[in-house]
This record gives structure tokens, C-alpha cells and sequence, in this order.
């Protein structure tokens, strides 16, 4: 008999539904190559990825910039942190770290190694907390990263529907990790938390052993906050992305306006249907049907009769890279913004015992100029910014730290209220005016703690 040789097929990705939106499904595709690349890409490399025109590239981008998701700097582009209110929609709904997040980091405190949180998100497990402690780890995932589901505890505990599962560095070499189940009010395994060690610490088989105990406690407290969870929510006001931002006005708008409908998700509202999503954003409900299809084919949301739910993958939107920061990385564009419009130098000071410590610092470069280095201590009396951290308050006003300079410092404050650093001008005297600064100084830092409140709902970011 002849045989007839038959070519593997490669695999076909579904033709999207006429009516899917084709300007959002190129900006998500934008997106998600800047997030693997792990935040930044030069346009031409972008257009290159995505196959798309460079034009189009550009459009994209300027819509992106325009919401404050990317921001445009010379050649590259590179993911901004007003994008994770997207993150922050997705990791809301899905109400995993919010409720269990605290518990995973009093197991971390308790055991003295790394715990994390993941869901199964298709084919692959999705971190979605993180709590890292032995910074040795020669490996550490970010919230929204993702693993394939053979290749790692976690997604053996879904995949196989196992008690316990054992990662002896599946990962990683010395890599090893315990995950367990934890299960809703229904016995639905909702994610799974697992212990992450080192060869170094202990044997695979070994550290199932030791953190058995802790581990089992841990997931019978996180069963009983799931039993009680859903019925404390009460919804708020919405958490609306591109504050500000006039979404008519953008070069495409309905990838601005497809974007907007995942930020009607919430943790009191992890499941919408159409009319709601349309009231919620304000669409129309044609336009916002056609991004939910859009979304559904690419695998962001997922329909169970009426219902629309948002899926894990949506941290793919930008999640990983923008939640592993530190105050001063959030503050650097804003700090240079300052700078250029003040003409002096800025920075950010931490305190550091009776001392502040300089974190980040933008000066203009001229003749004579103010020359404190990042990394630089100096006497809390002796700066704004230091008497503003030692004592309080909405502004502080110093002559110092050297003859000759005056600086005024306005406070950055964290989601829950507290100054958790100082930002200051510093200049020669009598070069400006302290209210003029003062004002400036408080825009800059109001939009600083704005990327600050976004970037660390679910994730902690180091003050430096
Ligand atoms: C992690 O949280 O880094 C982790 C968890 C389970 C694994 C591997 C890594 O199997």
C-alpha cells in the first residue's frame, strides 16, 4: 500500500470572529510583547515582534502613552505603572491575594522561606503573590509570571489533583518547592500556596517534612477567610484606568475603549454581564459586546452563560515587570520632569535613623551645581527633607545642608496614609521662591504616590 508521508500540522490559532476588534487586539498584542520583554522595547523591535507596521507601532503607542500605560522615551517604549490598575482589576476579581495574601506572608515570616500564591490560568499555573525571603534564590518569579503546568508544583497540584505535590528542581537546579491546594466554600481548588526552598536548605522529599505543619494551618486559616470573603464585599466606587485621560481624544480609540472594560471587574464584582460592564465604562453596548468577544477569543475573559469573568492571563498585560519596583524607579520620570521644569535639583530621601538617606536625585547639569549623590547620608537637621521625615507634617523649609543652600521638601505617602519619603528641591539660595516650589513640589508629589498606590495594591514596593 502506498503510504502517503502526512506533514504535521502545525498548530492553528482560531481565525478571530468577524466582529472581534482587530485595533485591540494589535494594541494587546503591543502589550503583552512589552511584557515579555520585561518592560521596554525599541519601537522598531516592537514593530519587528509583532509583525505590524511600524506606523501602526506608533499609533498604538501614542494611544498607550496618551492612557499613561507606556511611556515614549526617544526609541523605546516601556510599560508604565498606571497599566497595573489592569492587574489590579484581574487580581482583585480573582480574589486570591487579597484575602490570602497576608496569610502567605505570615507563613513566609513563620518558616523563614519564600511562599507564593498561583492559579491555574490554561495551560500554565499564574503567580499571583509572592513573598520572597532567601534573596540568595538564584530564581524567583514576579506576580503575573507564568510556568507551564507540568513543570512546576503548583500546576501538578491542579493538573493531577494532588494533596501535595513536589518540585525537586523541575524549575531550577537547588530549586525545590512544596505546593498544596486550597479549596472555596464550594471544594473548588481555588489556588494552590506553595513553600519554595533551596537544596542548600533541604531536600526535596525533606522539606514536605519540615513545613507539613505550618503549611497545613496556614491553608485551614485560608479556607476559613474564603468561607467568609465573599460576603463582607461590598462594592465601591470603581477604580477607573486612564484617570484623566479624555479617551475620545486618543489616535485609537477603540483600543482605549476596549481596554477600559477590564477595569469594570472587581473583587465585589468578579463576574459581569454585558449591560453591567456597559453601565460600569460607560459604552455602548455594542462596543463593549465587540471587546468582550475580542477578549474572549484571546483568552482574557471567559463567558459562563451570561457572566463574564476575567482570566489570569490578563496579568499578562503588563504585570510581571511593573511589579517588581522600588519607590525610586516609580519616582525617576517624575523626579526628571521636576527637574527640567524647576531647573534645580530633586530628589527622594528615606530616613535612616537620626540621618535621611538620599534614594534617587535629578540635577540639571550647569556650572555650579548641588552635588548630592544617591546613596549619600546626611544629618536629619541639617535638610527639608529630614525635618519633614523627623517631625512631620505637609512641608518642610531648611537652609542647608552646606552654606549657601536652600532646600523644601513635600512628603510621598504610601496607600495607607504614612510619609514613607521626602521629596525636596535643593538650590542655591535665593535662586526661588519656597511656595513656588512648595506647589510644584506637591504636583510631582501627588503623582508620584498616584503610581506608588496603583503598583503596590497587591505587590509590596520597597520605599529604596
Ligand atoms: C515559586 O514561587 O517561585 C515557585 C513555586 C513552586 C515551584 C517553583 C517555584 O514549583
Amino acid at each position: 500500500m502506498l503510504e502517503v508521508p502526512t506533514v504535521p500540522s502545525a498548530p492553528v490559532t482560531p481565525q478571530p470572529p468577524a466582529e472581534a476588534v482587530a485595533p485591540l487586539m494589535r494594541g494587546l498584542d503591543v502589550l503583552r510583547r512589552l511584557t515579555e520583554a520585561d518592560g521596554t522595547l525599541a519601537l522598531a523591535d516592537l514593530a519587528r515582534a509583532t509583525g505590524l507596521a511600524r506606523s501602526t507601532v506608533d499609533r498604538i503607542c501614542a494611544t498607550l502613552a496618551h492612557l499613561g500605560f507606556v511611556r515614549l522615551d526617544g526609541r523605546d517604549a516601556a510599560l508604565a505603572p498606571p497599566l497595573m490598575a489592569v492587574a489590579d482589576a484581574c487580581l482583585d476579581a480573582l480574589r486570591v491575594p487579597g484575602p490570602l495574601g497576608p496569610l502567605a506572608d505570615r507563613l513566609a515570616d513563620e518558616l523563614d522561606e519564600s511562599v507564593s500564591l498561583a492559579v491555574p490560568d490554561g495551560t500554565d499555573i499564574r503567580f499571583v503573590h509572592q513573598v520572597l525571603r532567601r534573596r540568595a534564590l538564584s530564581i524567583s518569579f514576579r506576580v503575573g509570571d507564568a510556568l507551564p503546568m507540568h513543570g512546576c508544583a503548583p500546576g501538578l497540584v491542579f493538573r493531577d489533583g494532588l494533596p501535595l505535590a513536589v518540585d525537586d528542581q523541575l524549575v531550577e537546579p537547588g530549586l525545590v518547592a512544596v505546593a498544596v491546594p486550597v479549596r472555596g466554600p464550594d471544594g473548588s481548588v481555588v489556588c494552590a500556596v506553595s513553600v519554595v526552598s533551596h537544596t542548600s536548605r533541604h531536600a526535596a522529599g525533606e522539606l514536605a517534612e519540615a513545613v507539613r505543619e505550618p503549611l497545613e494551618a496556614c491553608v485551614r486559616s485560608m479556607e476559613s477567610v474564603l468561607g467568609t470573603y465573599a460576603s463582607g464585599l461590598r462594592p465601591g466606587p470603581r477604580a477607573s484606568i486612564a484617570d484623566g485621560a479624555d479617551i475620545g481624544r486618543v489616535p485609537i480609540v477603540s483600543l482605549a475603549r476596549g481596554l477600559h472594560v477590564l477595569t469594570a471587574f472587581d473583587a465585589a464584582r468578579p463576574a459581569l454581564t454585558l449591560t453591567e460592564i456597559a453601565e460600569a465604562t460607560g459604552l455602548a453596548r455594542a462596543t463593549a459586546r465587540r471587546a468582550l468577544i475580542t477578549y474572549e477569543h484571546l483568552g482574557y475573559v471567559t463567558r459562563d452563560d451570561r457572566a463574564y469573568r476575567l482570566t489570569p492571563r490578563v496579568l499578562a498585560l503588563g504585570c510581571a515587570p511593573l511589579s517588581r519596583t522600588t519607590l525610586p524607579r516609580i519616582a525617576g520620570p517624575h523626579l526628571a520632569a521636576l527637574s527640567e521644569r524647576l531647573g534645580e535639583s530633586v530628589g527622594l530621601s528615606v530616613p535612616d535613623g537620626d540621618h535621611v538617606r538620599c534614594t534617587a536625585r535629578v540635577t540639571p547639569r550647569r556650572v555650579m551645581s548641588v552635588d548630592i549623590g544617591v546613596g549619600s547620608r546626611l544629618p536629619a537637621a541639617d535638610t527639608a527633607a529630614g525635618l519633614l521625615l523627623r517631625d512631620g507634617g505637609e512641608r518642610a523649609a531648611a537652609d542647608g545642608p552646606e552654606a549657601g543652600l536652600r532646600s523644601v521638601a513635600v512628603p510621598v505617602r504610601d496607600r495607607a496614609g504614612r510619609m514613607v519619603s521626602a521629596l525636596d528641591v535643593t538650590a542655591h539660595q535665593g535662586r526661588g521662591d519656597d511656595g513656588a516650589w512648595a506647589a510644584a513640589l506637591t504636583e510631582s508629589a501627588q503623582r508620584i504616590a498616584a503610581d506608588l498606590h496603583v503598583t503596590s495594591r497587591f505587590v509590596s514596593v520597597p520605599a529604596h
